[in-house]
């Protein structure tokens, strides 16, 4: 019994020392997906994403903007564990505190400069002011953010993902715009209901 119980235990360890090495998507067993509704034969184009191609020789946005690369946009990208998104900052634009549940975030600052930081399970808080050129890892899950403080330029940036399918948990929607009880929010953020609304209503557009 007692050498039972210890195989069981040597098993936990080793089943959990694979998870951990498993950190990206799960593998598929063949070299590629295609779905089911790309029709004809497979040629390069199934693996060219050019959805970029609306960057160039277009005006920088005037609010953040987002322009994505995973699965949903480029299915080819299904079963491979990456991802992009380009990110534009124009002066002053903040991208709010938010997780990616499946994947680390790698990030590229091409044009100007960034603020960035994220929170440890901890809490504790790391911070740096990228330049252009700097790279910088937003380890998988944890809640970050990145801000362009600075007043007249614009800030570039490109972020890989370690998941065809990141998926992004924004802090302010996810907790403030949806049907959360106010009391709820209220009793856990030790504040009113009033403050609870304002807040709401920010987010809602209804201000
Ligand atoms: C909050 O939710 C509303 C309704 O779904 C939506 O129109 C609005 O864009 C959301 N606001 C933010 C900041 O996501």
């Amino acid at each position: 019994m007692a050498s039972n119980l210890k195989t069981f235990m040597l098993l936990a360890v080793v089943c959990a020392t694979l998870n951990a090495s498993m950190a990206g998507d799960p593998d598929i067993l063949t070299d590629f997906v295609v779905p089911p509704n790309v029709g004809g034969p497979l040629d390069g184009n199934f693996f060219t994403f050019t959805g970029m191609r609306a960057l160039v020789g277009t005006p920088f946005p005037t609010t953040f903007k987002v322009l994505k690369a995973s699965m949903a946009e480029f299915p080819a990208l299904n079963g491979q564990s990456v991802s992009y998104a380009v990110l534009q900052f124009p002066a002053g634009a903040v991208n709010p505190p938010h997780t990616h549940p499946r994947a680390s975030e790698l990030l590229f600052v091409l044009m100007g400069s960034l603020e960035v930081g994220f929170v440890d399970t901890t809490n504790k808080l790391f911070t740096q002011t990228l330049q252009q050129g700097d790279i910088f890892v937003f380890p998988k899950g944890l809640v970050h953010f990145q801000f362009n403080n600075d007043a007249k330029n614009p800030t570039l940036a490109l972020s890989a993902f370690g998941s065809a399918n990141a998926g992004t948990v924004s802090v302010p929607t996810s907790v403030f715009n949806t049907t959360i009880d106010n009391q709820i929010l209220a009793l856990s953020f030790k504040t009113d209901l009033a403050t609870i609304q304002k807040i709401k209503a920010g987010l809602s557009g209804k201000i």
